[in-house]
């Protein structure tokens, strides 16, 4: 079957005008794919991981691309234009944002904030802010608006629903996408794209494992899916 689109991540296969079938890999990148490996069974979390986030959002009213699973890496989607817009909501400083602000991994956070970048490998996905976003055509500013509101929300369950289950969300970036004038939630969101913490003991549980070469990445992965279909 011809691809669509091939990613660092996943594969994109179209299926005709309005849905796509998305193929979840084994690849792992970090550092703007700098450092390149395999998480083996890493597609596999990522699919089902994902596909049970969006099924939970959308019982809370979040509109999102997921249309179905169709097999352990793949699921079936709704083709959108996707804003080319990293929407990163944190809740502790890590990562880039402790880097460029010089504090402490684990730092609180006043207040939830909500991040953009520019969703560009080439120019290593750069911060930009709102008025750069409007500025530039990115988004309309109705768009934007509804972005950030739907981000808040989708943290507020997204945090919840990991509390229960042992893990601290500590920051996720979220990619949108606009279709038929509605903004969808699109992508992935899996321990690629989150920062979960294991309660107990302070391990992170997510692609930092493999950033930081910690081990146990594997492991990490499906201890996650596990605490996620585990209820
Ligand atoms: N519903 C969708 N319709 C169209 N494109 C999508 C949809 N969901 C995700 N995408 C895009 O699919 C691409 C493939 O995913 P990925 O491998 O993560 O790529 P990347 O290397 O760009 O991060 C991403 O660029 C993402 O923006
Ligand atoms: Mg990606």
């Amino acid at each position: 079957m011809e691809k669509l689109y091939e990613g660092k991540a996943k594969v994109l296969y179209p299926e005709g005008e309005d849905t796509l079938r998305v193929y979840f890999k084994d690849e792992a990148t970090a550092f703007n794919a700098q450092k390149r490996g395999i998480i083996p069974g890493k597609g596999v979390v990522n699919n089902k991981v994902s596909a049970a986030l969006f099924r939970l959002l959308e019982e809370r009213g979040v509109k999102t691309h997921f249309v179905e699973e169709l097999s352990e890496r793949e699921m079936r989607v709704k083709r959108v234009r996707i804003l080319p817009l990293e929407v990163i909501l944190r809740y502790k400083a890590a990562g880039s944002f402790a880097k460029r602000y010089g504090l402490k991994e684990g730092t609180p956070l006043k207040a939830p904030l909500v991040e953009f970048s520019l969703k560009n490998d080439a120019l290593g996905d750069p911060l930009i802010c709102e008025d750069a976003v409007l500025a530039l055509g990115l988004a309309r500013p109705e768009a934007l608006e509804a972005v950030k509101a739907t981000t808040l929300r989708v943290g507020e369950i997204l945090k919840a629903f990991f509390a229960e289950r042992g893990l601290e969300l500590v920051d996720f970036k979220l990619e949108f996408g606009e279709r038929e004038g509605e903004i969808l939630l699109a992508d992935e969101i899996s321990p690629d794209t989150m920062r979960l913490w294991d309660m107990a003991t302070g391990e992170p549980m997510d692609k930092d494992r493999f950033r930081k070469d910690l081990g146990g990445v594997e492991a990490a992965y499906q201890e996650v899916l596990r605490r996620v279909l585990g209820g």
